[in-house]
Parts: structure tokens; sequence; C-alpha cells
């Protein structure tokens, strides 16, 4: 039996350097998933010993606020095939991702064969399985603009689960999993509809402001390196520098709501960025909101505001004895109240917080 084959439960495990907030919660009980029966045994033991089931990809959308109380998955199930019977034509190709894939090395590894779509989506941090949890999103194009389908264990049942696209009601940085499936199923690959024709969506003001010299349209390869270099101007390392990404959704208001900031905040002055969405609603950077309360850079205890981000709180872990989780919540808690106090917005917790302070 070769070491990758072998299930084994530890105790008292430290989470610290699997959750990219370096928070130091323990779980009680702990195992990694490297095949897919490890899955029907890690149930098997959970309902023996009476315990939680709590699934995990790279802990990069997470607060543990405290230790945990279960039996913690630690999915690393891999694998990146072509679905060469599932072709819908010659010019797509469906590629199945297991839940523990990497999803920056998928994204290269998928330019690298010259299918495309996922440029836009580079660095972000996390595995392909969370991915499919949150809808990831970023310049202007979402994991549900690709998705067909994806397979899942059913946590109670063990049985087998197969969603379709439209089973997942997905929704800006949201799904059936952060819905009716919180917690019920454990996420064991995705597959995805790629195009081989190069179609680079250029449409975010950033990307757009990036390539404004050019006089020809990029390739998929360098839209992926240009995202990269956006990313790491704008947001820590979580390496270097503990942290989330964006730590709250960006607000989607009425009309109304933003006619009444305007005019509480004697507009034409104020320069608030605007997406218009198909529903007529408008979404609203949350990071604008922020700065302009003047928290961009705020610092308090060993947790702050990113300096060049205003929705990353991040984590320096630098002050001796500090409780970073009850800070962390703290100074979310702090901004939420700032923004509900000048604005009248309530801001949203992005990651999934775990336990409590
Ligand atoms: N802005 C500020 N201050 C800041 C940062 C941004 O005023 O400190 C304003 C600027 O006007 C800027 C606008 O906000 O034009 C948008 O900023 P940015 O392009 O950085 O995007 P964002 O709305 O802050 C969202 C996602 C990011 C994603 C980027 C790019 C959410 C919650 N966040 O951020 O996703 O990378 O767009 O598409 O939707 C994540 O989810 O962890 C994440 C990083």
């Amino acid at each position: 039996m070769s070491e990758s084959d072998s299930f084994t439960v530890e105790t008292d495990k430290c989470l610290q350097a699997l959750n990219s907030l370096a928070l130091p919660a323990k779980a009680s009980h702990f195992c990694t998933l490297s095949e897919f029966h490890h899955i029907k045994q890690a149930l098997d033991f959970a309902k023996t010993n009476d315990l939680n089931v709590i699934p995990l990809g790279a802990g990069s959308n997470i607060v543990l606020a405290s230790n945990l109380t279960g039996l913690v998955l630690s999915l690393k199930l891999l694998g990146i095939t072509e679905q060469k019977d599932n072709r819908s034509n010659n010019d797509t190709v469906d590629v199945t991702f297991g839940a523990g894939e990497n999803w920056h090395n998928a994204v290269i590894y998928t330019l690298k064969k010259g299918w495309y779509g996922l440029e836009n989506l580079s660095l972000i941090p996390g595995n392909t399985g969370a991915a499919a949890i949150q809808n990831i999103g970023a310049y202007g194009v979402e994991l549900a603009d690709m998705l067909v389908s994806l397979k899942a264990v059913d946590i109670e049942s063990g049985a087998l689960l197969n969603l379709m696209n439209e089973d997942c009601k997905f929704g800006y940085r949201d799904s059936i999993f952060k819905q009716s499936l919180k917690d019920k199923c454990i996420i064991t690959e995705i597959t995805l509809r790629l195009t081989k024709t190069p179609m680079v969506n250029l449409d975010y003001p950033a990307l757009r402001e990036y390539f404004s010299e050019s006089t020809k349209l990029p390739s998929p390869m360098l839209v992926s390196d240009a995202v990269c270099d956006i990313r790491r101007s704008k947001l820590p390392d979580p390496k270097e520098l503990p942290n989330v990404g964006s730590f709250f959704k960006n607000p989607i208001v009425s009309a109304e709501t933003l006619g009444r900031i305007h005019k509480e905040h004697s507009a034409p002055d104020i320069d608030l960025p605007q997406y218009l969405q198909d529903d007529g609603n408008i979404k609203i950077p949350a990071a604008w909101l922020v700065e302009y309360c003047k928290l961009k850079g705020f610092r308090h205890g060993s947790v702050g505001v990113h300096k060049d981000q205003a929705l990353v709180l991040v984590n320096y872990n630098d002050v001796e004895g500090s409780d970073s989780a009850r800070e962390i919540l703290q100074l979310a808690e702090e901004i939420q109240r700032t923004i509900k106090t000048e604005f009248g917005i309530d801001l949203e917790v992005e990651p999934r917080i775990y336990g409590s302070v």
C-alpha cells in the first residue's frame, strides 16, 4: 500500500499552515483525502465517532475564529482530464479537474494546452473544488461562465451527486453550496468548457487600461500575465502577508440608494464607481467605501486594512500573544459599523467564518 493509499486520522492538528490568514486554530480530528475511496472511510469514521465533517480546500477563503471540533477533511483529489467523448464541437473542450488541484496551476495548464477562457481568473488562490463554492470571479469573468457540471459526495448518505451548472444556482460570490447545500456535500471534481479559439475579455477597466497602448489584441497568455501583474501590484501574497483576499462582497444597491448616497455626499463631487447589473441594480466597490472612510492602511493590534487594497484585511502576526482571530473579526465589525453609519449600507463578509471568538 503506497503512502497516498493509507488513510489516517490525526488529533489536535494545528491548522495554521493550512489557512491563508495563518490563524492558529486546531482541529480535534484531521485527515487528508488524496484518493476517492478515502471519502467513504472518512465519512464512516465521522459517523462512528459522532463527529461533524468539515471539508477544507486550500484554506484561502476561511476565517478560523476558534478551534474546530469535528473531522476536518483536507481535500487533495488530483487529476486533470480532457473529456474526449463529451466534446460539444471541435472548437470547445470539456476538462475535468480534481477538487484538490491548485486553481492557478490549473489555469496555466489549460493555457499551455491551448484551451482558453480561464486567463482572467489567473493567480486566484485556492483549489478548484472551493472555486465552485464561492463562484470565483475576477476581471469580468466568473467560474460559472465556464462550468458545465460538478460531482460531489453527500456527507449524510455517501451518495454521489452530479450537479449541472443550473443546479449550482450560481450568483455573485454565491452558489447552492453557500445556501441549501452548505455543509452537506464534498465537491470531488469540476468540469469546465473551454474554447480552442482565443477569445480574450478586456472589458474590465484595469485590464483595458493595461493594454491601452497595444495596437493588436493580446493573446490569452498575455492576458493571464497582465492579470498576474495587476493582482501582484494590489493584492498581498498570503505567503508574505496572511490574508483571504476580499474580506467583504461588493454591495449591490438600488438606484434609489445610490441617489441617496450621492445626495448625502455632495454629488457630483464623489467619483464612486458603478457597475450596472442586469436587473437594474448597481454594484459598487466596497473598497471605495472603506477608503472614503479613511480606513485604508488602518492598523489595529496585529491586524489591519491593506495599504493598497482597502477590501483586504491582513494579519501582520507580529504582536506576541495577540489573538489575531478576535482582532480580525473586531476590525471587520468596525468597518461594517463605519460603512453603515456613513452610507447606510450593510457590508457582507465574503469568507466563511468557522467557530466563534
Ligand atoms: N478601489 C478603491 N480603493 C481601493 C481599491 C479599489 O477605491 O483600495 C476602487 C477603485 O475605484 C477601483 C474599484 O474599487 O476601480 C474596483 O477595484 P478592484 O478592481 O481592485 O476590484 P474590487 O471590486 O475591489 C473585485 C473582487 C476581487 C477581484 C477584483 C478584480 C470582490 C469582493 N472582489 O475587487 O476578488 O480580484 O474585483 O475583478 O468582488 C477576492 O474575491 O478575494 C478578490 C480579490
